[in-house]
């Protein structure tokens, strides 16, 4: 696997190589199974795969983790390797945004939703990063995780929107053994704040066994999942939505073709989200 740290490289390399399909994974680093998924996905369906590490510090506000975000990158290369990803592209800051950079791209109705209310810049910073990226590596297909379920309902609308010809492709959630959705930032736990985080996943799980049983009604679901995450008092709530999947509307009735119900918590200073998504987004 050849690590590249400039665009000028990146794009001969691309060229050299000359081959047909190229798979595209983008992360900030720290890999986990979760994005260790997207990749293995890439390389099976593509003549060659590269993946990013870049912290962007775009779609970081001020009072965020950008500063201590984890980095591990020689653990993150030997997982790479090991997947049989050609390409690892890890710039620099002042690579992708030198001085007097200006340019953003907004999704307008997507990004000021659900995550969007209490980040407010922070899916223009995703799609300025992702469609520069996407520029830079010109791939045939990109991977994201559904876990970041928004996030990729904002990117499939950017390339839609913006006539990209790129197949954006969402990857399943993974979890750990514990049901805890895989994150970077679940590093932050502590022990006992991890145990009460897995409130979370059980009250999904509750909910797709009530919505199984015929439960419709999204105020309901919304209020089960309020009480249960109540019960701990190291969570505070964000918000719980019911959403179309395609919209991001809110909904009052479960839709069987696409509804998504989000959360997002913070335990401590740690923010989580989960989701759990009825037919597709
Ligand atoms: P990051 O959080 O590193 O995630 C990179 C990719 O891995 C995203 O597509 C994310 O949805 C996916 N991913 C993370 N956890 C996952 C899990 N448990 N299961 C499945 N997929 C998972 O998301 C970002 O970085 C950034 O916003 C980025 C798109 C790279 C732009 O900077």
């Amino acid at each position: 696997m050849k690590v590249i740290r400039k665009i000028k490289d990146l794009r001969q390399e691309i060229k050299r190589t000359n081959k047909k399909s190229i798979g595209f994974v983008p992360t900030m680093g720290a890999l986990h199974t979760g994005h260790m998924s997207l990749a293995e996905q890439s390389v099976k369906d593509n003549d060659l795969t590269i993946c990013s590490i870049f912290i962007n510090p775009l779609q970081f506000s001020a009072n965020e983790d950008l500063d201590c975000y984890p980095q591990n990158f020689e653990t993150d290369k030997n997982k790479l390797e090991k997947a049989g990803v050609d390409i690892l592209f890890f710039p620099r800051v002042e690579e992708i945004y030198p001085p007097n950079y200006q340019t953003t791209v907004n999704v307008k109705n997507l990004s000021n939703k659900l995550c969007g209310i209490s980040r407010p810049d922070h899916f223009e910073g995703v799609c300025t990063i992702v469609l520069k990226l996407f520029n830079i590596v010109s791939p045939t297909r990109a991977y994201f995780g559904k876990k970041d379920a928004q996030q990729f309902i904002i990117l499939k609308k950017m390339a839609q929107d913006l006539n990209l010809d790129i197949e954006v492709i969402g990857m399943p959630l993974i979890r750990d053994e514990d049901g805890l959705a895989l994150s970077s930032r679940n590093q932050y736990l502590k022990e006992d704040e991890r145990k009460e985080a897995l409130r979370l996943n059980q009250a999904l799980i509750e909910c797709k066994d009530k919505i199984k049983n015929g439960e419709k009604d999204c105020l309901r679901i919304k209020k089960y999942i309020k009480n249960q995450l109540s019960q701990s008092k190291l969570i505070t709530i964000d918000y719980i939505h019911t959403v179309n999947g395609k919209t991001l509307e809110n909904i009052d009735i479960i839709q069987e073709e696409s509804t998504l119900i989000a959360v997002a918590i913070k335990i401590g200073e740690t923010r989580l989200i989960d989701n759990l998504i009825i037919g597709d987004i």
